[in-house]
């Protein structure tokens, strides 16, 4: 227990990345199995989660990022973006994978189906936009848990002009939004932000026990 809370101490928004360290794929994917593995409402995931490799497209996405170098310094970037208007395919094709992982049949599954499909269905377009929305940060917990727990460092990223981001990346055309950007790599060791002391109100602020 105290390793996993001196590793969230340890970690820190990186506001300057080593431009030479680079990550392992064996690093990438259990960043990656990070995210798939994220909750999200009745298990929905109605999310896409980028990896920019490319380096042209890395730059175009930097400067719709106010130029913030870790957008291309970073060893690795993850746009993290949901789905802004899901459809009844996404409730058949998550009904779907319910069915081949556990082996069910539709009419178990009758009651499931109805409640997904008055969660996206019928409601107006902001409303079903922002919760999913939401659920993307949930994922992105996730990633900077489990950077933290591996000692990789991460910043998370909403300083991003994100309609032009989603055009850059091919989100929009796919029916995403980014919400949230995520750099992951190194610490460059004259990060001197890497030094600052965490400010972060006292549990008696923050946790009310009723
Ligand atoms: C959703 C979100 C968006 C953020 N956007 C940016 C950003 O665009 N650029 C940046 O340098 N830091 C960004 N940050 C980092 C925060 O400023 C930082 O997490 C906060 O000050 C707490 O410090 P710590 O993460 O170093 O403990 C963001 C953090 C979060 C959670």
């Amino acid at each position: 227990m105290e390793e996993y809370l001196n590793n969230l101490t340890w970690r820190y928004a990186t506001k300057k990345f080593d431009a030479q360290q680079k990550l392992s794929s064996t690093e990438t994917d259990m960043l990656e199995e990070a995210l798939r593995l994220s909750p999200s409402s009745f298990g929905f995931q109605l999310w896409k989660f980028y990896r920019v490799d490319d380096p042209a497209i890395r730059t175009a996405v930097k400067d719709a990022g106010y130029g913030q170098t870790q957008l291309t310094d970073a060893s690795h970037l993850y746009a993290l973006a949901s789905k802004f208007a899901p459809t009844e395919q996404d409730v058949v094709d998550f009904i779907e994978s319910i069915k081949t992982a556990r082996g069910v049949t539709d009419e178990s599954l009758a009651g499931y189906k109805k409640a997904l499909e008055s969660a996206v269905i019928g409601k107006p377009a902001g409303d079903i936009a922002a919760w999913t929305a939401k659920q993307v940060y949930i994922a992105l917990g996730f990633l900077l848990d489990a950077a933290a727990q591996h000692k990789i460092d991460a910043c998370p990223m909403e300083g991003f002009d994100s309609v032009k981001v989603s055009e850059i990346i091919g989100a929009t055309k796919e029916g995403y939004t980014v919400q949230v950007l995520c750099p992951v790599g190194y610490r460059a060791t004259d990060d001197k932000y890497a030094a600052e002391k965490k400010v972060r109100y006292p549990k008696e602020r923050i946790i009310k026990i009723i």
